[in-house]
């Protein structure tokens, strides 16, 4: 009897150990999928217009510099200063250590080796140029082709900075989670050419959920899938507190038009003020730095797109909340 039980035993732990085996190897096969998208038909421009706008979207509404910035240059990008996007800024996540790439054109460290369609593929469609998914950090899937020209027309125009970032460091969970969870985030839908920049609440409605996404943060969604579990701009999602993280959370106000919105009220003259004051709230992550330096017309759209929301009763009592309670 006895005999019989630990020759069962022996046999489950064989099996166990021989499915252990099979998985590790099967995650580490799938540590590389390959996955497919198309180039973007586009390419670098020298004109220095079009650099101009490149350069104000990466330090302004689209906020590449709250990423890509210089770790040791934080203070002056806090300021609203244009730092080298040399890179380096680790995101410590609980499965993977991630590092914020150098986008400067240095040959070795940086995106130089890079072609236009190869940054501008992981832009859209979150394919690495070595056809791997790409993390979704960056949401400019839906940016127009103009933009996208603009911003990597400015990319190559940098000075290029010579930083080695660290390869990413991905724990044996997030390996896991790599082998059969992470796939490409491309656009939502067509993605148009261009679009015209004016005042209008469609261009404001482009900026807010294709270049600054402020639908990204002001959205309440589960932070395991990032998928929306409450209306659009209704805010209420909790979010790490940027300067304690361990002790501190803090939550997005609601920006639909509503009494218990936290724009209701405002003038649009407010509402300019409020983006030229920058951070007032030091746990905030919002880049207000970056946004700071949108210009009154990108503001005045917003502010129109905002107003043009189907108002949603949402009241965020408190912002800052301690982990504590
Ligand atoms: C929220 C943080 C964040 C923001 C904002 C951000 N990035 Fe990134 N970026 C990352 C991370 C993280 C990676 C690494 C992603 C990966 O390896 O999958 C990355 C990778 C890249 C890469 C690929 C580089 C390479 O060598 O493979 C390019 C190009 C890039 N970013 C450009 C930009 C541009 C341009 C902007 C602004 C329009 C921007 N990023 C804004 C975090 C950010
Ligand atoms: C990375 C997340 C994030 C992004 C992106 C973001 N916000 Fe916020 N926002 C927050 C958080 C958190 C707060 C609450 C703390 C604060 O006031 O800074 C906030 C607060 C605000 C406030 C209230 C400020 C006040 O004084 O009460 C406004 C207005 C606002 N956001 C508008 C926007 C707009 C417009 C955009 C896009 C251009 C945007 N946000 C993008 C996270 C974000």
């Amino acid at each position: 009897m006895i005999k019989k039980i630990i020759k069962v035993l022996k046999w489950t732990g064989i099996a166990i150990a021989t499915l252990i085996i099979i998985l590790i190897i099967t995650v580490s096969f799938r540590q590389n999928l390959q996955f497919e998208a198309p180039y973007p038909d586009l390419k670098a421009s020298t004109d220095s217009s079009i650099i101009a706008r490149g350069r104000y979207l990466a330090y302004g509404p689209g906020h590449c510099a709250d990423c890509h910035g210089d770790p040791n240059s934080r203070e002056l990008m806090l300021k609203g200063q244009e730092v080298a996007l040399s890179g380096g800024m680790p995101f410590k996540l609980p499965i993977a250590n991630i590092y914020v790439r150098n986008i400067t054109p240095d040959m070795e460290t940086g995106i130089g080796k890079l072609t236009d369609k190869e940054i501008a593929r992981m832009l859209r469609y979150g394919v690495r140029p070595d056809g791997t998914a790409g993390l979704n950090f960056m949401p400019f899937h839906d940016m127009t082709d103009e933009d996208l020209t603009a911003v990597i027309s400015f990319l190559r125009s940098q000075q290029p900075v010579k930083h080695k970032v660290p390869d990413h460091e991905i724990f044996a969970m997030g390996k896991v989670v790599n082998a059969f969870l992470i796939k490409p985030v491309g656009p939502s839908g067509e993605v148009p050419k261009s679009i015209p920049r004016d005042t209008t609440a469609t261009y404001g409605k482009y900026i807010a959920n294709s270049v600054a996404n402020c639908v990204g943060c002001h959205t309440n969604r589960d932070m395991m899938t990032g998928a929306a579990i409450g209306p659009e701009f209704a805010g209420g999602l909790k979010m790490e507190s940027a300067v304690d993280p361990e002790n501190y959370s803090i939550l997005t106000p609601n920006l639909t038009p509503s009494p218990s919105g936290r724009l209701y009220g405002w003038s649009q003259e407010q509402f300019i003020q409020r983006f030229r004051q920058g951070r007032v709230i030091p746990h905030s992550p919002m880049p207000w730095p970056s946004f700071s330096r949108m210009s009154d017309d990108e503001l005045k759209a917003l502010y129109k797109y905002l107003n043009s929301l189907k108002p949603i009763s949402n009241e965020i009592k408190e912002i800052v909340v301690s982990n504590k309670k």
